[in-house]
């Protein structure tokens, strides 16, 4: 097991990414704590897992999610800020109100988590690890997604930001830049067969991905495996951003 003795949070972990990623850090020896805006209803076994329930743009709720997993668990190691909605909506149709949603949760949600876990880890003197989630939207262009891909590339300069303010401390802090993943964001446009095939066509491994497949990533980066490795994204796309 890659994660014993470790303590996990991750945001966004009621459904998705966040959930495969949060099942897969308690299958190898984590102690996690499940974060969601929403309540889940799926029981968590409490010798290994709690949920605490934290809307992620609202950093006083942040600040409060790590203090419980230091108060319930003893410490914290691991901080997947994972947490984020899609929107659609190109440059010119994109309302005030959509553009500052998406920054809230999406960006200013990863800043808090990377704060709040970084001054935690800190003060107990842990070198832990922070998983951004961020896309291939935050390097490559899509149109109709302005906002969304504005978010998705400031995570990209925020975990390169934070890994070097935090390197000193022994603290590593990457992203993750998945592909079009099969879950409940992804749910509604995948349906429309003419933008599943194109999809599947423009990717070079010809399929879309399933959360397993950004959690064996966000395993690896949480791991001891990854730990000369900071302030990278790894893309899980399968060669979308290779073409
Ligand atoms: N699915 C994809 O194709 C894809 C691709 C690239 C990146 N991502 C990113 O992966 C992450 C997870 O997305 P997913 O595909 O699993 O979608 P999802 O909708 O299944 O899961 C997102 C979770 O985040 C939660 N959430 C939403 N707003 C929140 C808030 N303010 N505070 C706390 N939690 C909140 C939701 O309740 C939900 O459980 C997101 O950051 C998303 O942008 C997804």
């Amino acid at each position: 097991m890659k994660l014993e003795n470790k303590v996990a949070v991750v945001t966004g972990a009621g459904s998705g990414i966040g959930l495969a990623i949060a099942n897969l850090f308690v299958a190898e020896g984590a102690k996690v704590v499940y974060s969601d805006v929403n309540v889940p209803n799926f029981k968590l076994d409490p010798a290994k897992a709690v949920f605490v329930k934290c809307d992620v743009a609202d950093s006083l709720e942040v600040d409060a999610l790590v203090k419980a997993a230091v108060e319930k668990f003893g410490r914290l190691d691991i901080m997947v800020s994972n947490a984020g909605i899609g929107s659609l909506g190109g440059i010119l149709d994109t309302t005030d109100a959509d553009w500052e949603k998406t920054l809230r949760i999406n960006l200013f949600g990863v800043f808090y988590g990377a704060r709040a876990a970084g001054n935690a880890m800190k003060a107990a003197g842990i070198k832990g690890n922070i998983i951004n989630m961020s896309s291939i939207l935050g390097s490559v262009g899509f149109p109709g997604a302005a906002a969304y891909s504005a978010t998705k590339g400031g995570v990209v300069q925020l975990t390169h930001a934070a890994a070097l303010d935090l390197a000193p401390l022994g603290i590593r802090v990457n992203a993750i830049a998945p592909g079009f993943i099969a879950t409940n964001m992804t749910k509604a446009v995948l349906a429309d067969e003419n933008f599943n095939n194109m999809i599947k066509t423009n990717t070079p491994l010809g399929r879309v991905g399933e959360p397993d497949d950004i959690a064996q990533a966000a395993l690896y980066l949480a791991s001891d495996d990854a730990k000369y490795v900071t302030g990278t994204v790894i893309y899980v796309d399968g060669g979308w951003t290779a073409r």
